[in-house]
C-alpha cells in the first residue's frame, strides 16, 4: 500500500522564480530516483507538498527535506496509507493556485489563503482527500 506524507513549511527566503525551479529539478530527480509521486505548491511564502511512494523510502525523504535550509517550520499534519497514489503521474506536480482557487478547493465562499486551506485540513483530516482531489482536477485543466 502506498504511503502519503502531507506538510506544509515556510520558504526560508521569498521564493523566485529560478529557486522554485531548482526545488523542482532536486524534486523530480530525487523523486526518479526513489519511485516518488507527488504535488508541490508554493503560494507567497508557503508551501504545502504532498509526497507519495514506499513507506521507508517517503518517511526518510521526509525527514531529509525537513533538514533543507532552503524552508523551515515544517509541519507534517497528514500521513498514513492511501489505496492508490493520487499523483502517480507526476514525479512532482507544481501550482500556485489563485485565493480564488484555494477556496474553491476547500469550498469556502470567496477567496483563502494558503493557510486558511490548510488549516481547515489540520482541523478536520477527512477533508483531505476532497481538496486533494480539487487539486488533480487543477492539475488536469
Ligand atoms: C520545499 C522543498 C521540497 C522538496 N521536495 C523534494 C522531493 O519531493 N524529492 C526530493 O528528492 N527532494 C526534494 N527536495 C530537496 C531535498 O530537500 C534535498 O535537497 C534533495 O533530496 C537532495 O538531497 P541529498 O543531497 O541528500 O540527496 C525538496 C526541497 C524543498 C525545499
Amino acid at each position: 500500500m502506498p504511503y502519503q506524507i502531507m506538510y506544509s513549511s515556510q520558504a526560508a527566503t521569498p521564493m523566485t522564480i529560478s529557486g522554485l525551479e531548482q526545488i523542482l529539478i532536486d524534486a523530480r530527480s530525487g523523486n526518479e530516483a526513489r519511485n516518488v509521486t507527488g504535488a508541490l505548491i508554493y503560494v507567497d511564502g508557503v508551501f504545502f507538498q504532498i509526497l507519495e511512494g514506499d513507506k521507508d523510502v517517503v518517511s526518510h525523504l521526509m525527514t531529509s527535506i525537513a533538514s533543507d535550509s532552503r524552508h523551515h517550520s515544517v509541519k507534517v499534519f497528514y500521513e498514513g496509507v492511501v489505496d492508490a497514489p493520487a499523483f502517480d503521474s507526476w514525479r512532482m506536480a507544481y501550482l500556485s493556485p489563485t485565493a480564488e482557487q484555494m477556496s474553491a478547493w476547500a469550498g469556502l465562499p470567496g477567496t483563502a489563503t494558503l493557510e486558511t486551506l490548510l488549516d481547515d485540513i489540520d482541523r478536520d483530516p477527512r477533508r483531505a482527500p476532497t481538496i486533494l482531489v480539487n487539486v488533480l482536477k487543477a492539475l488536469a485543466q
